[in-house]
């Protein structure tokens, strides 16, 4: 009886070990929690991780680059299997690269891209985004395709786009590439774009309101005839600040077309009510779940090809973007 027991316990202390050795553990570290978009991403890797019986545990990098190695150390003496990484600075993606492979544990980065020759220092680091150029040619083309079929947003009659470019932080490839790519498609739409003001506001949604009161009173909200935002944070900051100048509001003669990109709930709530134009799909479940599925294959030492996702230059999952708007842009 007392053999049996023993044996019992033997049986099932062995298949605990071994269903432990089995789980994938993720650790995966995010620039900052408090940022409406990463908060979407985080949930659809969660999400996927239960999908497949993986673990991930996530660390709060709090916009600051030392305390986001320090999570990485963590992560990488605690054993886990990978790690997805979401850099606070992007050009700090060498130094993390490094301790990943010096521990031969497998790294996808999101969010924030890491130099091509930073991905070529270890065959075991990956990317999965979205392509930020094409982010900025589609916000730019809402813009023009308004411009076009409404001649009064033409509010001095010069032919020209008199507009406001809100950026996101310093350096993201998401801010110099939209910024770029946005006014560069309102030229290919044959439009001259006149840029009146800009300014970083850091992806953030007071910031951006800040800085458009200041705007607003200082070069008048008749002079300006779009806002062109890196985010929808920022956009939905230049709304507010248009709406405490009574514009956007439902008066079509006080209204300025703003376009943000990410189509969170609350800037698709905004373009229900008419008071923002339009937005681009940044598409985080899509990311969130094919970086999970790419982190799992690499500790696994599956087939990455068998994610379901197009891997690119043997580097790259690209997601791509999709323009939202409301009939109004038609
Ligand atoms: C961008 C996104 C922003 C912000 C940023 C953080 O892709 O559009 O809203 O979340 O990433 O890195
Ligand atoms: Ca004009």
């Amino acid at each position: 009886m007392r053999k049996v027991f023993t044996l019992t316990l033997l049986l099932i202390l062995i298949l605990t070990i071994s269903a432990q050795a089995n789980e994938i553990n993720i650790g995966s570290c995010i620039y900052r929690f408090n940022d409406a978009f990463m908060l979407r991403f985080r949930n659809a890797m969660t999400e996927q991780s239960d999908k497949l019986g993986a673990k991930i545990t996530m660390a709060d990098g709090q916009d600051d680059q030392t305390t986001q190695d320090a999570q990485i150390d963590e992560f990488i003496s605690n054993g886990v299997n990978v790690l997805i990484v979401n850099p606070v600075d992007r050009m700090a993606s060498q130094a993390i690269i490094d301790k990943a492979k010096a521990a031969n544990i497998p790294v996808v980065f999101i969010n924030r891209e890491p130099t091509p020759e930073m991905l070529a220092s270890y065959e075991k680091a990956y990317y999965v985004g979205a392509k930020a150029e094409e982010s900025g040619t589609q916000s730019g083309e809402l813009i023009a395709t308004y411009f076009k079929t409404h001649p009064e947003a033409d509010k001095n009659h010069d032919g020209k786009l008199q507009f406001i470019l809100l950026k996101g932080q310093n350096g993201h490839q998401d801010m110099i590439l939209r910024s770029k790519y946005s006014v560069e498609a309102i030229k290919n739409a044959g439009i001259e774009p006149v840029e009146i003001a800009s300014a970083i506001a850091n992806w953030d949604k007071l910031q951006a309101m800040n800085i458009m009161n200041a705007f607003a009173m200082s070069i008048g909200p008749e002079n300006i005839e779009a806002v062109i935002a890196n985010n929808d944070e920022m956009a939905l900051g230049a709304v507010e600040a248009l709406k405490a100048n009574d514009y956007n509001k439902g008066d079509k003669d006080l209204y300025i077309p703003v376009v943000g990109v990410d189509a969170n709930a609350s800037a698709l709530e905004a373009m229900d009510k008419g008071e923002m134009l339009g937005t681009v799909l940044n598409d985080s479940d899509n990311q969130g779940a094919a970086a999970v599925k790419l982190a799992v294959a690499l500790a696994n030492g599956s087939d990455i090809n068998s994610t379901g996702y197009e891997i690119t230059d043997g580097k790259y999952i690209w997601i791509p973007y999709q323009k939202v708007t409301r009939g109004e842009n038609k």
